[in-house]
């Protein structure tokens, strides 16, 4: 979710955004005031392209592209409480910057290859290149602590799991339980608030899961949620517009790119089913104006809402009233998405990741039988926090049921047949495309996504 394609002044060459679009990228100004300046990375980007090109010129052709974490710069130091060894110290939680080029491979197709790590966002701080052994190992372990706590607590939690819960909730509050849009969704709701109720207690309070995790502790946690409640808007649960906004939609310089593209394919599916299921209820535009309890669904939902409940559900950019099928087929379409499609890719990735602490640790430590700039296991987290990190994680394989299963609990035999036919399209359809793409994939020695195989896609968010 952090990759972002650099570029100047915000836009991609090919597109031309409108000023209320926003910008798509990284801005390479903003980046470069964070880079280190004695670092030669003009050098770096063309020993990693086997170009001649200026860094400019390669930012022009949309090849450069970087991890960035703004809102993991300067996280205070939490006390380590999983090691107390006083051989061993914690590394702090820093904001590293990775910068990647997209080069011709082997199969003359473009791929990302890393081109080098600078450890913190600070320009004083060092970077290291693949060619730097030991360090290049710790420089790449760096980044993955930083993208895990940072994604699992913005990307996971503030953006699906806090996101999405009023829309949960407010369905219960203003649709009868026999409205047709309740009767649909009420089973991609289904289970969020017990995470959100009983998990989330555990992930983020003192002495709990993150506390005990990462260097950054409880304080740091608390800060991340806070920062990230502004950028928790409706906007993020348009799957293809914020992979649009990062400059990532372009098949030619990224052409592996599995989020992308197998997400489209479950996208266009929920698509349909939400056109024919809206179509089935509502004849035209008039039906969508005239249902008192959408509008009081919408109202309380829109941070704009207005009367007695409206904007309880405090839901940023989200409209307060809608006047069309096609907005209501919108917003339908991105609920049920984003309850299962982008919590799909954001909660079962994790187990596949981080449960193998060597690759995915959550802190790092500097440690007296290691020499400075070699690696060791003894930089890895000790047994202790190794076990609490593989518990926790191990809990994100939890799943109940698959994307539109349900058809069959439906009372109107109407709805049921266009729920079950879709279920079924995923299954005979779309799920050996899908596999038949990661043999390819593995073919390649790409790695596979198994995470948007339908069947391994729950209808919500259930842990
Ligand atoms: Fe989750």
């Amino acid at each position: 979710m952090s990759l972002k394609r650099v570029t100047v002044h915000g836009q991609g060459k090919e597109e031309k955004r409108g000023e209320q679009r926003g910008p798509i990228g990284l801005d390479w100004k903003e980046l470069k005031a964070t880079l280190n300046p004695t670092f030669e990375w003009q050098k770096a980007v063309q020993a990693a392209l086997d170009t001649d090109d200026s860094l400019e010129s390669a930012i022009d052709q949309g090849r450069i592209y970087a991890l960035r974490y703004e809102m993991c710069d300067d996280m205070a130091r939490s006390p380590d409480l999983t090691d107390r060894d006083p051989r061993r110290k914690m590394w702090n939680f820093l904001s590293p910057i990775a910068l990647f080029a997209s080069k011709g491979n082997k199969y003359g197709k473009n791929e990302l290859v890393p081109v080098a790590i600078q450890m913190d966002y600070k320009p004083d701080s060092a970077v290291y290149t693949p060619e730097d052994g030991g360090n290049w190992l710790l420089a790449k372990l760096n980044v993955q602590i930083t993208d895990v706590g940072y994604a699992q607590i913005v990307e996971h939690l503030a953006k699906i799991h806090y996101l999405m819960e009023p829309f949960c909730v407010i369905l219960k509050r203003t649709f009868s339980s026999q409205h047709p849009l309740h009767q649909m969704l009420k089973f991609h709701c289904r289970e969020i608030n017990v995470p959100n109720t009983f998990g989330v207690p555990l992930l983020v309070n003192e002495g709990d899961f993150m506390d005990l995790l990462f260097a950054y502790g409880n304080t740091g946690t608390i800060r991340l949620l806070k920062d990230s409640h502004k950028v928790a808007t409706w906007e993020v649960t348009n799957l293809k517009e914020e992979i649009k906004k990062r400059g990532l939609d372009d098949r030619r310089l990224i052409p592996y790119f599995p989020y992308r593209d197998d997400g489209e394919e479950i996208l266009g599916v929920i698509d349909d089913v939400v056109e024919k299921y809206v179509s089935l209820y509502y004849k035209d535009d008039k039906a969508v104006q005239e249902d008192k309890e959408l509008e009081a669904f919408l109202n309380e939902l829109s941070l704009n809402g207005t009367g007695e409940n409206g904007g309880i559900g405090r839901i940023q950019k989200f409209p307060a009233r809608i006047d069309s099928k096609e907005e209501l087929c919108d917003i339908v379409t991105r609920i049920i998405s984003h309850l299962s499609l982008q919590h799909t890719a954001l909660n079962y990735a994790l187990t596949d990741y981080a449960v193998y602490i060597p690759n995915l640790p959550t802190k790092l430590y500097n440690d007296t039988r290691v020499k400075e700039g070699e690696f060791s296991v003894y930089r890895l987290p000790n047994r202790v926090t190794s076990a609490i990190e593989a518990g926790f994680t191990g809990l994100a394989a939890l799943r109940f049921d698959s994307l539109f299963d349900y058809g069959n609990s439906l009372e109107d035999s109407k709805a049921a047949n266009i729920i079950n036919n879709h279920y079924s399209y995923l299954t005979r359809v779309v799920q050996p495309k899908l596999q038949e793409r990661n043999e390819k994939r593995k073919d390649k020695d790409d790695l596979t996504y198994p995470y948007f195989i339908p069947r391994w896609i729950p209808n919500g968010v259930q842990t």
